[in-house]
Formats: C-alpha cells, structure tokens, sequence
C-alpha cells in the first residue's frame, strides 16, 4: 500500500511529551537548533504515565497518522514508576489498533531525558520518516477512512468506557504488584485478560455506530462493512439485542426504540 503514498504527503503527527524529560529534550533541541521534521504537534503532559487510552483514539478519531509518546529514560520517571505504567497503557493501545485493524506501527512509545535533545531529535526524525512510509492513515491497513473511521470511533468509546477500563486498571494493579514490565509479559496478560472484552466490545460498539448512521441493516450487510464473519455478528447482535439496545424486524436489526431501563440489583 505504501506505494500509493502521494510524494508530498507530509504526516499529520501528535505527540505527548513528559514535562520533565521529552518536553525539555524537545525545547534544547530547538534553543540548539537541532534540526528534525516539523511534523509533530506537542502536546506536554506531567509524565508518560498519564497518557490515556482514549487520548490515542481520540488522536486517530481526528486524522492524525502517527501518535509518539515520549517519556523520562525508565527509572528516572519524577514520580517513579510512571513510565513503567505508560508501557502496560501502550500495550493496551496496540491491541485496540490491532483488533481495529490499524498497524501498530504507527504508535511510537520513547524515553529521552532533558539532556538528550540530539536523541529526541533523531526519534521524531525517525518515526516521521516510518510514517511517510506507511502513508496516511488507512493507506497501509488496506482501508478507505470510512471503513476506519467506524472502528476508531469503537475504539474511542471502548477505551473511554467503564468495563474496558476497570478491567485494565486491575490488570495494571497486578502488573505493578508482580514488577512484570516486560513487553511480552504485558502483552500476554492484556491478551490473557482483555483481548475477548476489547474484542466483544469494540464490535458491538461498532455495530451500534453503523445502525445508527445508515439506518437499519442486515447482519449480513454488516459482516460485509465491518469484515466480521457472519456468525460473530449474529452473536454480537443477540447480545446486544439481550441488553436491549437493537432489535429485529423482518430480519433486519434496528436500534430499539425504548431505551433500556436500568435497574439497581436487588
Ligand atoms: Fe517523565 Fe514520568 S515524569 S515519564
């Protein structure tokens, strides 16, 4: 796909950068005027640690090509484990991009101290560079923005929503208690005890996006738009239907009219 990319495509990048690392790495290098590609737009947070989820979608929701997120070098975050947090955040992340069919590449998580601006310097020329490769959003996943902008607005609403996130704010608990920051332990505890709740969940808010914007369909028109096979999209269905947010009329599947009532267990 990468050689559809236009020559003068320039990426749209958003970064979040650590107030007391990346950030000042990041002014150094514009005092020492390092040169590096201006395509990044920062956004200063007060550690990697504090990156949501949702900030990334959010990110993609509104066309950027890349995220980068840049924190302190690991045991130097200001607030001690921040960084280590960021990296069971990114994993997370990367299995949403995964499951929406986004390539993961195109989120970046780096450490740079304050000292370290040549470093920030060639992280962001290399990820800008990795981004043209891959083109603009979509182009290296095979997908027309309006296929992607469905599973990103899923994306959004899951990694905003309460039982995505409880889950994950366990996991992160017991990753903390065990010390087990290590890429593949993290990656397999968020597959182990996440990967079928961001799965479920981001299909059946999927779903709900299209029967909301294109009126009511079938469950083989939505197989067909979201590339689900038939028989998880009837399971998805039914359990929407159970939790009753759609409903079938001569086999075509609409929201229901009457919201759900939610009562307080007995
Ligand atoms: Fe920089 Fe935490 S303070 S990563």
């Amino acid at each position: 796909m990468t050689q559809n990319r236009p020559d003068s495509f320039e990426p749209k990048i958003l970064g979040f950068l650590c107030n007391w690392c990346c950030y000042a790495a990041a002014d150094s290098a514009g005092v020492g005027r390092l040169q590096y590609p201006p395509n990044i737009r920062v956004i200063r947070v007060m550690c990697s640690g504090r990156i949501d989820p949702a900030f990334i979608f959010e990110a993609f929701c509104h066309r950027a090509d890349g995220v980068f997120i840049g924190g302190c070098q690991l045991g130097d975050c200001h607030y001690q484990f921040g960084n280590f947090e960021a990296m069971a955040t990114m994993g997370l992340a990367w299995k949403v991009m995964e499951q929406c069919g986004v390539d993961s590449q195109r989120l970046a998580l780096e450490w740079a101290s304050a000292a370290e601006a040549p470093l920030f310097a060639q992280l962001v020329a290399r990820f800008t560079e990795r981004i043209k490769e891959l083109g603009p959003l979509g182009s290296s996943e095979g997908k027309d923005w309006e296929e992607l902008r469905f599973k990103l607005e899923a994306a959004r609403q899951v990694t905003r929503g309460t039982k995505l996130r409880m889950a994950f704010g366990k996991l992160a608990k017991e990753i903390r208690k065990g010390g087990a920051y290590r890429s593949e332990l993290i990656e397999e505890g968020i597959e182990k005890n996440l990967g079928g709740i961001i799965r479920t969940e981001i299909n059946r808010s999927e779903i709900v996006f299209y029967i909301r914007e294109k009126g009511p369909l079938s469950s083989q028109e939505l197989s067909v738009k979201m590339g689900i096979p038939h028989t998880q999209i009837e399971d998805e269905l039914a359990g929407l239907s159970k939790k009753g947010l759609v409903e079938r009329k001569d086999g075509i599947w609409a929201m229901c009219e009457v919201a759900p009532v939610h009562r307080n267990k007995p």
